[in-house]
């Protein structure tokens, strides 16, 4: 069984949604905050492709959330051995006006919420000798520059690369892997207001799932520890 974090809108739901057409999947849980309405159609239409889902709350900034979250999972649909860890706020401000409340709160977001996740999820995976964890970074993790405008999101995100090759390595040959997927801009993301960009520059949330459905799959067994950009070359 698969869960989705953050998949009643944006990229979580494209990817929901794709990996319910995986035959190899058996059913999807879908996890949301405030969009109840948004998760209950995304089950809906999980559940017309002949798949089974539930919708699931909790508040992923809290580790208790986390582990409910996780067996709630588990009590509805069987264990969770695909865990996908979408949910990663972003923040836009200059680096010398983010206050320390807002560093905290974009590292919980994008590191915390998925160890937590991930802890949780990792016995039932190793049980049963087969997993898969997906981590969430951006287009430009792996290229230390210096970023004044959104330092504490480009912090958090290598953080959770960091993360994500060291569980990689700690469980290799445990038949888990843990890979990261990295979004450059995404229709419906967060490509600013009028912002001009060159045609085919800006990737679709479909162009995201597929990654994430061929990092699921047994072709990819041998992939781990991984950072798969899918930015369509944007700022290379
Ligand atoms: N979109 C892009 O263009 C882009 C580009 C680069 C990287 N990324 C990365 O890709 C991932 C997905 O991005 P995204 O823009 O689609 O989604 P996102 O903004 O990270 O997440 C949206 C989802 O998170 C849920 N959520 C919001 N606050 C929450 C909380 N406190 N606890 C639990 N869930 C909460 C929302 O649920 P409700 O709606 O129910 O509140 C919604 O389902 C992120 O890790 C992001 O950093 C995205």
């Amino acid at each position: 069984m698969a869960l989705v974090t953050g998949s009643s809108r944006g990229l979580g739901r494209a990817i929901a949604l794709r990996l319910a057409e995986d035959p190899a999947v058996a059913g999807v849980a879908v996890h949301y905050r405030s969009e109840r309405k948004a998760a209950l159609e995304v089950v809906h239409l999980i559940r017309s492709r002949g798949k089974r889902s539930t919708a699931i709350w909790a508040d992923l900034y809290q580790e208790k959330h986390c582990l409910r979250m996780l067996d709630t999972a588990g009590m509805r649909l069987g264990t969770v051995n695909i865990l996908v860890n979408t949910f990663g706020p972003f923040l836009m401000k200059p680096w010398n006006e983010t206050g320390s409340a807002e560093w905290q709160r974009i590292y919980r977001g994008n590191v915390l919420s998925a160890l937590h996740c991930l802890r949780a999820a990792l016995p039932g995976m190793k049980a049963g000798r087969w997993g898969r964890v997906i981590n969430f970074g951006y287009h430009r993790v792996e290229q230390w520059a210096a970023f004044p405008g959104i330092l504490p999101y480009a912090a958090a995100k290598a953080a959770l690369l960091l993360l994500t090759r060291t569980v990689a390595a700690a469980e290799a040959g445990s038949g888990v892997t843990v890979n990261m997927v990295s979004p450059g801009l995404i229709r419906g993301g967060r490509l600013p207001e009028g912002k001009k960009v060159r045609a085919g520059l800006v990737g679709e949330p479909s162009d995201v799932a597929e990654a994430a459905a061929y990092l699921v799959s047994d072709r990819a067994a041998g992939v781990t520890g991984a950072n798969l950009i899918v930015a369509g070359a944007w700022k290379m």
